[in-house]
């Protein structure tokens, strides 16, 4: 078994066509073709439009990735590729793709968890994780705290959203403000030029009930529509404070838990993953109260939170260092994989 695998990683599971190629943690390609701009004009992404383009990218960005990474395809040790959860058309097409190459190359497959691959991501710029983590991870699609043991293996799943995802919070409170899609990075940039203490907007699942019977759920849609009302009540609002009063309250939310879920296990690593994890306030909040936890931090560079390949192949390179045994060569794509299935039989 190798210990420094070279893996060719796929990730096709939403509006982004990337691939990342790496040897052992070491990152050689990191190549994202993103439908974003077509998506802006309906405020979302549209699903028939993601495929088609990740149809139109793949051989483009494959035959990239091979020039920036100087590698010859046929020096692949192993294929990986999100297998789920995303978009099922735009899946499809990184499936099979991937079945394509791993078929033609006679190298083995990997259809692996989008989510576990956001968590992985870590493993290309800090010390390979050694004990459990604590993961809050924090995407358009899923708001999740988990206790990972084993990234390859063992994810244990302790809380997560009841409703919208924060990044589809970011999202949908961008539109309303007219602030465009993707709303994340839009709301991130205008929070810098507002008071984050303007209008105390409300931290759901945060009453002492709460810390009872739910402590690592989430739940944004009273938040959502606490902004809204505030909005239709404020037409002279001033844009700048809304934005970083309403980051503010996502941020301290999902630090509070993300803390609180290391204190009841014990666990003193906090790895942040997933597209949210790129916010600027979200990493300086997480850096001053983790230190004041004594909590080691471990936060991907904000070019690598968001969706690309380089975090399934760093995956795929992961479950072939730790032995795990490949997908079948017709794994199929699945929408709705749990997060706590890490890999397909
Ligand atoms: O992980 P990701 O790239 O795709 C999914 O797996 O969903 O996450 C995308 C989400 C979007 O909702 C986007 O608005 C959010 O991540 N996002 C951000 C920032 N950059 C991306 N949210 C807050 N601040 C950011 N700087
Ligand atoms: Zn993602």
């Amino acid at each position: 078994m190798k210990t420094e695998p070279l893996v060719l990683g796929i990730e096709t599971s939403c509006d982004e066509t990337a691939i990342g190629i790496v040897r052992g943690r070491r990152l050689l390609a990191n190549v994202i073709a993103s439908s974003v701009e077509e998506h802006a004009l309906f405020g979302g992404v549209v699903p028939e439009i993601a495929s088609r383009a990740h149809l139109e990218s793949m051989l483009i960005i494959l035959d990239t990735a091979l020039k920036e990474s100087k590698i010859c395809l046929n020096d692949i040790d192993a294929v990986a590729v999100t297998a789920g959860p995303g978009l099922v058309g735009a899946l499809l097409v990184g499936v099979a793709s991937a079945t394509g190459l791993a078929l033609g190359l006679g190298k083995p497959l990997y259809g692996v968890n989008h989510l576990a691959a956001h968590v992985s991501v870590d493993l290309l710029t800090h010390e390979a994780p050694v004990e459990s983590t604590i993961a809050l991870l924090v995407s358009g699609g899923h708001s999740s705290l988990l206790q990972v043991d084993d990234i390859t293996s063992s994810v244990v799943k302790l809380g997560e959203s009841m409703d919208d995802a924060a990044g589809e919070a970011f999202d949908k409170i961008a539109r309303v403000m007219g602030l465009g899609f993707p709303g994340g990075p839009a709301i991130d940039r205008e929070a810098k030029l507002g008071n984050a203490k303007a209008i105390d907007f409300p931290r759901g699942l945060t009453q002492s009930r709460d810390w009872l019977t739910r402590p690592f759920d989430f739940s944004f849609s009273g938040l959502k529509t606490a902004v809204a009302r505030y909005l239709e009540a404020t037409p002279t609002y001033a844009r700048a404070d809304v934005a970083a009063s309403f980051q503010e309250a996502i941020v301290d939310v999902l630090l509070l838990k993300a803390l609180a879920a290391c204190k009841q296990t014990g666990i003193d690593t906090l790895v942040i993953a997933g597209g949210v994890a790129a916010n600027s306030r979200l990493r300086q909040l997480a850096q001053e109260r983790a230190a004041v936890a004594k909590v080691r931090l471990r936060i991907p560079p904000a070019g690598l939170c968001t969706d690309n390949g380089a975090m399934v192949a760093a995956l795929g390179s992961l479950m072939v260092a730790a032995g795990r045994a490949p997908s079948h060569i017709d794994v199929e794509a699945d929408s709705s994989l749990p997060v706590t299935t890490v890999s397909l039989p």
